[in-house]
């Protein structure tokens, strides 16, 4: 049996998807973690106080949230580190807004320590937004790329990474020489994938097909089967424009996602961004080789590029998750992006839960990390945040004395940044707001 502080109770109002359409839902209810991190029990805090595993412990730290949200931590599954100095800069479409704002930002990760410097910023601000899970693009450099790494290491972040891949169709300062891109990204994966029992994971970035030759695509697919549980992260079918060059640049193809296809980057552990302008027979590609989509609506509203096929996807099954593609997406709070997915669907209405499965358990699912994370579940990683929504002005003082559905409503519509109280990856607050710092503090409870 753990002995005295082996377990922490984090008391709160517990809300947790369990599937698609079941949730797990405790007024007054408890999270039992280990000091591995791992989640050991949830639900009614009076009946787990009566618990076997409890009353064996002999004694256990208790962190009272009071009426606060103890949620699962979100999943952003697409966005791009040095971006987000970049951000609200639009009135562009795709390639004009690249090559306007975004390439040269990316240029200045040639320097190592402007680089470490706006990772810090990074991983400090996913924290703060309660994020625990993010598919994260850098850029092509190496050593910047590195140094993402290990700050991501040492904040406690979980992340799946990986230096983009760049050698057709872009700025001089951002093309490499093909078999460079593919050594250097080994390099990185060798060194880092699978970090701290799995919470860093490599992911093979080809940027997309515009600024990508074919040789570069095939040998993304072959790394990704070189290193096992490794990812393929990429951009798909997002703009017109793009579309067309995509087309004229690789004549012999059936469609964009043909294009990865033919260079077999699909299957499970392959996300594709956006993914907006597919037609049936790419869907149903998608679907049965296990690849995933990030749906990125904030992005696709400021960048005007069309909306996401959302109900479609749903009812053929598709996998996919929500993604804030910062800077194209001009927040990080993927609240925001649950809201602007709702908003940019003209006329299907996606419910609240739906909402929130897809930014938690739906973008786990995507990542095929629902055994670990994803959802409020015993033995999976203590990855969870606590919210409350009194945080921000305009939602009601009694909040969260109303209805879930109330609650989870105000979340997604009304929520942001401000709402986050505390983050934690495996057991680890890597976020805390003054108020939940002086909470944490707790007490010893004994049995
Ligand atoms: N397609 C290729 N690169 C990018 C990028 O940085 N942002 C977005 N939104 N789309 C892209
Ligand atoms: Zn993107």
């Amino acid at each position: 049996m753990p002995s005295d502080t082996e377990i922490t109770a984090y008391l709160g109002h517990v809300i947790s998807p369990l599937s698609e359409k079941e949730y797990l839902d405790y007024r007054g209810g408890a999270l039992l973690v280990s000091s591995a991190g791992k989640i050991l029990a949830v639900g009614p805090w009076e009946e787990l106080q009566k618990s076997a595993l409890v009353r064996g412990a002999g004694s256990l730290k208790v962190v009272d949230y009071g009426e606060r949200l103890i949620l699962p931590g979100l999943v952003d599954l697409h966005l791009h580190l040095p971006q987000v100095t970049q951000t609200g800069r639009s009135g562009e479409h795709l390639l004009s807004w690249l090559n306007r704002y975004i390439f040269p930002a990316e240029s200045r990760f040639a320097d190592t320590d402007h680089a470490r410097k706006i990772a810090h910023w990074f991983f400090d601000e996913l924290a703060r937004n309660g994020t625990t899970l993010a598919c994260v693009m850098t850029t092509i450099h190496k050593e910047a790329t590195d140094a993402a790494f290990e700050v991501a290491a040492a904040k406690g972040s979980r992340v799946i990474m990986g230096k983009v891949m760049m050698d057709a169709n872009s700025p001089e300062a951002l093309t490499e020489e093909t078999e460079k891109s593919v050594e250097d990204s080994r390099a990185l994966a060798r060194k880092w994938h699978g970090y701290d029992n799995d919470r860093l994971l490599y992911a093979f970035t080809p940027r997309f097909a515009v600024s990508s030759t074919s040789r570069l695509l095939q040998a993304a697919g072959e790394l990704k089967a070189e290193f096992p549980g490794s990812f393929i992260h990429t951009h798909l079918a997002e703009a017109r424009e793009e579309i067309q060059f995509v087309h004229d640049q690789f004549p012999r193809t059936r469609s964009y996602l043909d294009v990865y296809d033919q260079a077999k980057m699909l299957g499970q552990r392959s996300i594709f961004a956006h993914a907006i302008h597919l037609d049936d027979h790419d869907i149903n590609t998608v679907k049965t080789t296990g690849s995933s989509l990030a749906h990125c609506p904030s992005s696709n509203f400021f960048l005007k590029s069309g909306v996401f096929a959302y109900q479609k996807m749903q009812e053929a099954g598709v996998l996919f998750g929500l993604g804030s593609d910062v800077a194209a997406g001009p927040a990080m709070s993927m609240f925001c992006v649950m809201k602007d997915a709702q908003f940019i669907q003209p006329s299907y209405w996606i419910d609240p839960r739906e909402l929130l499965y897809r930014a938690t358990l739906g973008g786990a699912r995507a990542a095929w990390l629902d055994d670990q994370v994803g959802s409020l579940e015993e033995s999976k990683e203590a990855d969870f945040i606590i919210v409350d929504p009194r945080r921000k002005t305009g939602i009601v003082d009694n909040i969260l004395s109303q209805s879930s559905d109330e609650i989870l409503s105000s979340l997604v519509f009304l929520g942001d940044d401000r709402l986050i109280e505390a983050t934690y990856v495996r057991g680890r607050a890597v976020y805390e707001s003054t108020t939940a710092l002086a909470l944490a503090q707790g007490y010893q409870m004994s049995l």
